[in-house]
């Protein structure tokens, strides 16, 4: 099945960008949906649409849908990437924080898929791909709005890849593992040897967008991808299910601080 024509959301950077580049150069027509311009990648991509619109307005995206539906430009693929990590769960838990990070990776992504499934039934096959993580089975105790983001949106494609088989709306999920971008390179606060072995089995967002544009040309419900993350990641399933402590995260700066104080007034006897 080719792709003639692809909606990438987040094409600013890292995999959204890739997948800009790769489709740009297959000839393929793009919308690139970005919450900000930035002038010298639409100077680089003049036959690219870009299209400024944050997505977690549920008003923007229906709008924009809504527009592409009457001029029947509605493309192949909707592939729904853009998403944010923020440390919402340090000293305390910061819910406006946790609330962003779901509004973003969540929600805009939920955004796209409600008006794609009011469409009337049995036109052309629509691909309709998230982006989620392996990070969704290991967790980030620091990172709480990421991970459980992560773990609804693959959820909720699980579901929708089950109850629209064999349709005309194709829900596709990709598990990625360590990509070096700038959302990789961030201070998770995972201790020293867990960001060493993270960049071990790290893999290019070139290489990343390639494969996400393969499993584009299938129904396959889902990619993990590189598949040598995966034996990472239940590794450290296994470690922090078996091993108290595992992550420093799995005792936050809040339960030190806590657990001292309260041990030191003899309120805490374990
Ligand atoms: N890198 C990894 O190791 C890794 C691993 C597993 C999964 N992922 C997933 O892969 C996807 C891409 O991440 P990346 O690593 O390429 O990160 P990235 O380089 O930080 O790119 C994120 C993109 O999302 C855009 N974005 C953020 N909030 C937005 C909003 N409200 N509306 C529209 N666009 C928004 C950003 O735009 P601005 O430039 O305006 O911020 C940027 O273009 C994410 O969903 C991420 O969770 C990444």
């Amino acid at each position: 099945m080719k792709i003639e024509s692809v909606l990438v959301t987040g094409t600013t950077s890292g995999v959204g960008l890739a997948l800009l580049e790769l489709y740009a150069e297959r000839g393929a027509k793009v919308i690139a949906v970005n919450r900000r311009r930035v002038p010298e990648l639409e100077a680089r991509y003049p036959q690219v649409r870009f299209e400024c619109l944050d997505v977690r307005s549920a008003p923007a995206v229906a709008t924009l849908l809504g527009g592409l539906v009457e001029s029947e430009q509605l493309p192949d693929a909707f592939i729904l990437n853009a998403g944010i990590n923020h440390i919402d769960n340090d000293a305390f838990f910061d819910i406006s924080s946790y609330q962003l990070v779901m509004e973003t990776n969540l929600y805009g992504v939920l955004n796209f898929v409600q008006p794609l499934t009011e469409l009337a039934p049995g036109g052309a096959p629509r691909h309709v791909i998230a982006i989620s993580s392996m990070a969704r089975y290991v967790g980030n105790p620091y990172g709480l709005g990421y991970s459980t983001s992560k773990q609804a949106l693959t959820a909720c494609f699980e579901a929708w890849s089950r109850m629209y088989a064999g349709t005309d709306l194709i829900f596709q999920r990709v598990m990625l593992g360590p990509v070096s971008t700038a959302m990789f390179a961030m201070h998770d606060r995972f201790p020293g040897w867990m960001v060493r072995i993270k960049q071990l089995f790290s893999v290019s967002a070139r290489g990343t967008a390639r494969a996400v544009a393969r499993l584009a040309t299938t129904r396959k419900s889902r990619l993990f991808y590189p598949w040598r993350a995966v034996p990472l990641y239940l590794a450290m399933w296994l470690g922090r299910s078996l091993v108290p402590g595992f992550f420093r995260g799995q005792r936050t700066l809040a339960g030190r601080e806590r657990r001292g104080l309260a041990r030191a007034s003899g309120e805490v006897t374990r």
